[in-house]
């Protein structure tokens, strides 16, 4: 069974109520229950992950390199822009993973249009609302499927 993780940075626990005409009405909780619905139709075993706080993501993605996660699906949210210990850790686990946001990140501010996960992620997907979210694990069951595994023998 492929074992995916969801990872939801910095202030997506306020997705409803957060400038829901950038963001969206529905909830974190909402979003989750929609990717383990899809998850269990795709026989995907699903965590979710929520933190405001940079070193828990670090922590959760260098623990998921020894919790056999095959694939992350990352919002980094504002750490996108800024952090180069979450890069560091992708670049230390060598999980693979997509970049996904609820904005399209390259109609906003400037700043915004800056990620320093991008280059390392298999894809990015910007601009969808929830459904970024949905068309990441889409992308990633087929990811996952058409990588071949390193042998363990
Ligand atoms: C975001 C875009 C980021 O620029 C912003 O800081 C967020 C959410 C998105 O999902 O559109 O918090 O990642």
């Amino acid at each position: 069974m492929t074992n995916i993780l969801v990872i939801h940075g910095p202030n997506l626990n306020m997705l409803g109520k957060r400038e829901p005409e950038i963001y969206g009405t529905d909830t974190l909780a909402a979003i989750n229950q929609n990717l383990n619905q899809m998850a269990q139709q795709n026989s995907v075993n699903l965590q979710t992950f929520q933190s405001n706080n940079e070193g828990e993501i670090v922590s959760r993605i260098q623990q998921a390199g020894s919790d056999q996660i095959d694939f992350i699906i990352i919002n980094p949210a504002a750490y996108t822009h800024t952090s180069v210990a979450i890069r560091d850790a992708f670049l230390a686990t060598r999980i693979e993973f997509i970049e996904v946001h609820l904005s399209n990140v390259y109609a906003r501010e400037e700043f915004r249009m800056f990620s320093y996960l991008s280059d390392l992620a298999v894809g990015v997907i910007s601009g969808f609302g929830k459904s970024s979210y949905l068309l990441a694990l889409e992308a990633a069951v087929i990811h996952c499927k058409q990588s071949v595994k390193p042998r363990t023998e």
